[in-house]
């Protein structure tokens, strides 16, 4: 054992994310050369996934950098690797604060066919945003009115609505309506079945940095493939998914060359490794769905709790590509307004009948020269996961019924359609996390706790947990991801390198 030196160490992270990336690329920096990747997917990249509609490139997963600006990393890796366009780069650009909401050009197109200009929707959407600031100044001051996010901008607005807009009761209704969208769009936001669930305590963890939220030209994939090409060619074994990790062996474990290992990973095929240390980088999802078997011995209750209590859910996108644009050549977004909606809700009553009403609108993806005429439809929620069980000809069909609906135009038609199915991604079972009613920043931390838990005496730092669902102010952003990996990682190099900065044994 003594002979064995810390940089010899075995570890295995599972999950070749750009958390699992991240997290090799700075172990491997350090001198750890025993690093491998187990990926259960025939790819690396994870939810950072670019595909094709036509001629087109098209973000399945991860669309932009949200807040570029010097102090993301996931901003810093694009520019090193080139591949943001001058103006997502330049000074002005970082310096754009908007808080996380763009404020984009948009058109309201109504289930009646009508085209609404901003004097009717504008004071919908001021008083939505107004709102939303308000839902996540609790974080620092405490003492929320409400349980959930939902709950407080119904209320706030069924109020408001009644004092601000007395003089304009006509609008009241069509207001309201819109403010549904709005509440849709954002479960998109959030990955959330309804804002009703997002806790409003917590809403203001989530942080947000400056600038104006940029996409990569040529796919996000670019930076996973640019990060891929600093590690070694055999890092990565694909198409392995762990079934189990069993974990914290002690005399009768398996005894790998005369050494013993605290770590066994069993694949679903079968195959074993024996491991020192493993950083978990999957999905909250999936460690929701398979929290009673994914370790053993099982999961300490704390962190199960807090895995339980964490939210996970469903965002979906829906790609049209058009002849002719129906929209106004400046948009940037497209929202979708039902005029019988005038009851707060972002829900639909029947999801099999009425699931397109969760499609909260368009992002018209720009510059025209480079896509031509191409929409991405949002929708999230149990809408969203039983739009992934039908057919692409019935989605693409309900698509177009309403987009003439509300156009008022009997033969727009779609060319061509692709929509992403992340909820039944087995490796996936849906989006990105947030922090639900009753939980915390304390939850989040939780989930990054590593095994065994402090105070215990067997051996330390065995599993260690990353993921976007592991970044206390950063959750469901490809950055957060990226900084957890690298947390987890200088985790490991701060336990063998102590600050003196030269490796002593603590095998
Ligand atoms: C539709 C959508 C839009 C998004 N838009 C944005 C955006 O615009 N900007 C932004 O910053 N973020 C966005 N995100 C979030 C961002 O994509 C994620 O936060 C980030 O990519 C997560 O990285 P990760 O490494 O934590 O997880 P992942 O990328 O999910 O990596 C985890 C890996 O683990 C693998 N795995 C799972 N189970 C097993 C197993 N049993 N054995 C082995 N391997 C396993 C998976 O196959 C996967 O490759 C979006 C996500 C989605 C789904
Ligand atoms: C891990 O092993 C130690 C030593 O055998 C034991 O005291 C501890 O309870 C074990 N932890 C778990 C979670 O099983």
């Amino acid at each position: 054992m003594a002979l064995r030196s810390a940089r010899d160490s075995q570890i295995f992270i599972i999950g070749c994310g750009i958390s699992g990336i991240g997290a090799a690329q700075k172990l491997l920096k350090h001198g750890f050369h025993n690093v491998h990747i187990i990926e259960a997917t025939a790819r690396s990249g994870g939810r950072i996934r670019t595909g094709r509609l036509g001629h087109n490139i098209v973000e399945i997963g991860a669309n932009w950098i949200h807040g570029p600006s010097k102090e993301n990393p996931v901003f810093r890796l694009a520019c090193d690797y080139q591949l943001l366009d001058k103006e997502s780069m330049s000074e002005e650009n970082q310096a754009i604060d908007v808080g996380g909401h763009p404020l984009f050009a948009p058109n309201w197109f109504t289930s009646s066919g009508q085209k609404l200009g901003p004097e009717t929707m504008g004071p919908a959407v001021e008083l939505f945003m107004n709102l939303l600031e308000r839902s996540q100044q609790f974080h620092d001051s405490g003492g929320e009115p409400l349980p959930s996010v939902g709950e407080f901008i119904k209320a706030e607005a069924e109020r408001l609505a009644q004092e601000e807009w007395k003089e304009d009761q006509g609008n009241t209704a069509i207001r309201m309506a819109m403010i549904n969208t709005l509440l849709k769009l954002e479960c998109c936001v959030s990955g959330t079945h309804t804002m009703d669930d997002v806790g409003l305590g917590a809403f203001g963890t989530y942080k947000t940095l400056p600038g104006l939220d940029c996409i990569f030209p040529e796919g996000y994939e670019g930076l996973i493939d640019h990060m891929m090409k600093e590690l070694p060619n055999d890092i990565v074994s694909y198409n392995k998914p762990v079934k189990c990790i069993h974990w914290n062996y002690t005399e009768n474990g398996p005894d790998t060359k005369g050494m013993l290992f605290p770590i066994t990973i069993e694949c679903v095929n079968g195959e074993t490794f024996a491991a020192d240390h493993v950083i978990v980088t999957i999905p909250l999802g999936y460690l929701k769905k398979h929290q009673n078997t994914f370790l053993s011995p099982p999961l300490p209750l704390q962190k199960l709790h807090s895995i339980q209590r964490m939210g996970f859910g469903t965002n979906n996108k829906i790609f049209l590509e058009f002849e002719q644009p129906f929209w106004e050549e400046d948009c940037e977004w497209i929202y979708l307004v039902w005029e019988d909606e005038t009851r707060l809700t972002d829900v639909v009553s029947d999801v099999k009948m009425s699931w397109i009403r969760k499609l909260s609108g368009f992002t018209v993806l720009k510059p025209t020269e480079r896509y031509g005429y191409v929409l991405c439809g949002w929708i999230a929620g149990r809408e969203s996961e039983y739009m992934e069980t039908l057919s692409e000809f019935e989605v693409l069909h309900t698509v177009t019924q309403v987009l003439r609906l509300f156009t008022g135009n009997p033969t727009i038609t779609p060319r061509k359609l692709l929509r992403s199915q992340w909820f039944h991604d087995p490796y996936s079972c849906g989006s990105y996390s947030y922090v639900a009613k009753g939980c915390s920043g304390y939850d989040i931390d939780n989930l990054a706790e590593p095994l065994p838990l402090k105070g215990s005496n067997s051996k330390p730092l065995q599993v260690l947990f990353a993921g976007e669902a592991t970044h206390r102010s950063f959750f469901s952003t490809v950055h957060g991801a990226l900084l957890s990996g690298w947390r987890e990682a200088e985790r490991l190099i701060s336990h063998y390198i102590p600050a003196s900065g030269s490796f002593s044994s603590k095998l």
